[in-house]
């Protein structure tokens, strides 16, 4: 029933109750992710938002299939991360804030390698590839090594990379991070194209003024626990204030108290 209610209403993505738990030898037990639970649908741009240390690149390794939980569950796509792993990576395009790109290689081979990887025909990549790289703006450097690129231009490739396959879900870790306006208005822009062509797209930022133009819906969390979840429409109702970053503080006071 359950199942068959997530696939009516296009839900691609369920956190039950996920708690992570680190013991760290000098500062002991830490629980990053803390009894979370939240949805995500296709056609939707979900927005983890958080202050440094909120949990939010935690929960995403934990849907990426990086890293399990200590309690609680994710599915993707209708599969577990822990048991169906496998299925969950070949549904997903993962941006992590590490870029992990080969050095000697140019973006056309970056990308044909993970394209591969991936299964695609040699036809299937020389087709999305010029497509990616056109939506990105990576076609100017697309033959230029990448010890020789620029961090926006890397980070755009690390895009490209992540999402060479057309996974229906694309989580990206702080896909703005360390690019200019232009750069960042183009992965911003992309992001939304995503979106239109009926993807699911979560992403973790500690940008209030992106999340607000980009999200339609947005997590705030803190200290691993969700404080409070809805488009910003609703956050603004909720709250009576005009912006995220009111009722960002206006929510850490209620936490604090
Ligand atoms: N492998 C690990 N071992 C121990 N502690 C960890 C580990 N990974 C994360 N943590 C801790 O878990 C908490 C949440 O970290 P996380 O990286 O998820 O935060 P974040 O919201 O992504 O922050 P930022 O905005 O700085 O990227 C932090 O206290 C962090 O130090
Ligand atoms: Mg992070």
């Amino acid at each position: 029933m359950i199942e068959y209610l997530g696939k009516v209403l296009g839900i691609v993505i369920q956190v039950k109750r996920l708690t992570k738990i680190f013991h760290d030898k000098k500062r002991g037990k830490i629980t990053a992710v803390d009894d979370l639970s939240f949805d995500c649908r296709k056609g939707e741009i979900f927005g983890l938002l958080g202050l440094n240390g909120a949990g939010k690149t935690t929960t995403l390794r934990v849907m990426a299939t990086m890293m399990a939980p200590t309690t609680g569950e994710v599915i993707v796509n209708g599969y577990h991360v822990i048991k169906e792993a496998h299925r969950v990576r070949q549904s997903i395009g993962f941006l992590s804030s590490e870029t992990g790109l080969y050095d000697r290689f140019t973006p056309r081979e970056t990308v044909h390698f993970f394209g591969k990887i991936n299964g695609l025909s040699e036809q299937e990549i020389k087709n999305r590839m010029a497509q990616i790289f056109q939506v990105l703006g990576i076609t100017s450097f697309q033959d230029v090594r990448v010890d020789k690129l620029s961090t926006g231009m890397k980070q755009k490739l690390s895009i490209a990379r992540a999402i060479i396959h057309d996974p229906p879900i694309l989580i990206f870790d702080e896909p703005t991070v360390g690019l200019d306006v232009i750069t960042a208005k183009v992965v911003m822009e992309s992001i939304r194209e995503f979106r239109d062509q009926g993807k699911c797209i979560i992403f973790s930022t500690h940008q209030m003024h992106e999340a607000e133009k980009l999200c339609d819906k947005i997590a705030i969390i803190h200290l691993g626990k969700l404080l409070s979840i809805g488009t910003f429409r609703d956050l603004k109702e909720r709250f009576a204030v005009g912006d995220l970053e009111e009722i960002f503080f206006k929510l850490i006071e209620i936490e604090k108290n």
